[in-house]
């Protein structure tokens, strides 16, 4: 299918140096992610998804363990994707919700026990106090105002619940030593920004937007991913790049040159970077 390419605007918030971190920095619209890059029907995505997946699912699993997930737990699992983590809730006996824009890869979850709705987190609502924990990965810094996103989370929380937001920040990539991965991680991330509307920079406040939603028991932690030539990083990044290469080319901000040198960075054994960084951060809401 062809890719949704929004017209282009100047972003005013958190990604672009001197906006403000707080308000609504463009109208949301779900096609604007739905439909964009980042679409379901793109035939690569659902590869993009696992790769993720398998990158992601272990550090996800250890914290969510430590946070005391019990079964018959209540848990939300919002922009599930590609549905591991609701899938691995199931198993550990909880009552699993999982939400997403589009739910084409969710469906199997019901045959495991796990409710899933088409839902957008922006927009729709679950009543006050519906769930033990609520977990959000790689979802919330795609909205307009993700600190709002971040209090309606809350909201949804039973007394003494737990928030997870798990995101990423571009700023390790932005300054890489090796130019041909640099010069198209600043492309990439100037697209991302315009086109989906994302919020690279938002990460990095955690976990001011959860003590600002009413949160108690706050933690934070920080980690940088790896990459290396060939490695799974790698190979998520070339499909991230990929899908957005004819938008990126035909906005002048990188060409097929560049592409090109890039993805022969990517896939050289010699290769050794770092990536995104990971920002995760929990909070309770106070017991009644
Ligand atoms: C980068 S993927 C991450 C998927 C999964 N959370 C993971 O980490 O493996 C982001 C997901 O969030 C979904 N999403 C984006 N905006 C959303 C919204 N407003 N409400 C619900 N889901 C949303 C997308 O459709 C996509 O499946």
């Amino acid at each position: 299918m062809d890719a949704y390419v929004p017209p282009v605007e100047e972003t005013s918030g958190a990604g672009s140096e001197s906006g403000p971190r707080s308000g609504e920095r463009w109208e949301w619209t779900q096609e604007r992610y739905r439909d964009g890059m980042f679409s379901h029907g793109i035939s690569s995505e659902r590869r993009r998804l696992g790769l993720l997946e398998s990158l992601l699912d272990g550090r996800t699993r250890s914290r969510i363990t430590a946070l005391g997930l019990k079964p018959g737990d209540e848990v939300l699992e919002v922009g599930g994707g590609g549905g591991s983590v609701a899938r691995w809730l199931a198993e550990q006996g909880a009552r699993v919700t999982v939400t997403d824009l589009d739910t084409t890869f969710l469906e199997d979850l019901t045959d495991h026990g796990v409710r899933v709705l088409c839902h957008d987190l922006y927009t729709e609502d679950f009543p006050p106090g519906s769930f033990d924990l609520i977990h959000a990965r790689y979802v919330v810094l795609h909205l307009p105002d993700p600190d709002k996103a971040v209090a309606r989370l809350a909201e949804w929380l039973r007394p003494g619940g737990v928030l997870l937001v798990e995101e990423p920040a571009s700023f390790p990539v932005l300054d890489s030593p090796h130019p041909a991965y640099r010069t198209i991680m600043r492309a990439f991330r100037t697209h991302l920004e315009r086109s989906v509307g994302s919020d690279t920079g938002w990460a990095r406040t955690l976990p001011v937007p959860l003590e600002s939603a009413g949160l108690v028991d706050i933690g934070l932690d920080a980690r940088i991913q790896l990459v290396n030539g060939g490695d799974d990083e790698a190979e998520w990044w070339r499909l991230n790049l990929e899908q957005s290469r004819q938008a990126i080319v035909a906005a002048g901000l990188a060409d097929d040159t560049d592409f090109d040198a890039a993805y022969r960075e990517l896939a050289s054994p010699s290769f050794h970077d770092l990536s995104l960084a990971v920002l995760t951060a929990w909070g309770r809401r106070k017991a009644v």
